[in-house]
């Protein structure tokens, strides 16, 4: 792919990562490319004001109440109506339906805060430490039909302290998403410009 990659990053809540991914953009470390939109799932979603503070188009698209398929239309549609050519989940809480995963043939990315495969699905935190992992961390994938399951871009290892509590280590974990998600981005997008 040639010329701009334009993103347009979906986020169901507090949107960290979705601010570090655009202030990677704005800062110039992700060349050629940049933050088309930001959609979210829920209308209360702080991540919504922190984009539109940043200078981002924002796009509320309710989930509730509604059927998966009818949804993921609207998203898709709403997507490629900005020409977006990447899609980056955010903290987005909804598992994507296959006609949205065929949309966007492996320009979807998810980020997930422990080493898949260990810890897929909610509370990976929690998960590590009721396993007594020593190590954990965090996991940059291409999203497919399977929870968390796509196949690896980038992964960060975190250090789990004796003493750490769920909160403790989502934070620890969480500084270090932001990073990984931003380089991860940016070596995809270099790709994107030798094709
Ligand atoms: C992050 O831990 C991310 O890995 C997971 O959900 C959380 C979202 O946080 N998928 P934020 O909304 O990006 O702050």
């Amino acid at each position: 792919m040639t010329g701009q990659v334009r993103i347009g990053i979906l986020i169901s809540g507090r949107g960290s990562n979705m601010v570090a991914l655009v202030e990677a953009m704005q800062d110039g470390r992700v060349p050629n490319a940049q933050v088309a939109v930001v959609i979210s799932d829920q209308l209360q979603a702080a991540g919504l004001a922190a984009a539109r503070e940043r200078g981002i188009e924002t796009l509320p698209i309710e989930r509730d109440g509604r059927k998966r398929v009818d949804h993921d239309r609207e998203v898709v549609a709403a997507l490629k109506e900005r020409g977006v050519n990447l899609v980056c989940l955010a903290g987005y809480m909804r598992v994507l339906s296959s006609e949205f995963i065929a949309a966007f043939p492996n320009r979807i990315l998810n980020i997930h805060p422990s080493l898949l495969p260990s810890f897929p699905g909610l509370d990976a935190q929690r998960q590590a430490l009721a396993h007594g992992a020593k190590i954990s961390g965090c996991t940059v994938h291409f999203v497919d039909e399977t929870l968390d399951g796509g196949p690896i871009i980038a992964q960060r290892a975190v250090p789990v302290s004796e003493d750490d509590t769920v909160e403790t280590l989502s934070a620890r974990i969480l500084a270090q998403e932001h990073d990984l998600y931003a380089e991860a981005v940016a070596s995809l997008v270099k790709d994107d410009r030798r094709e």
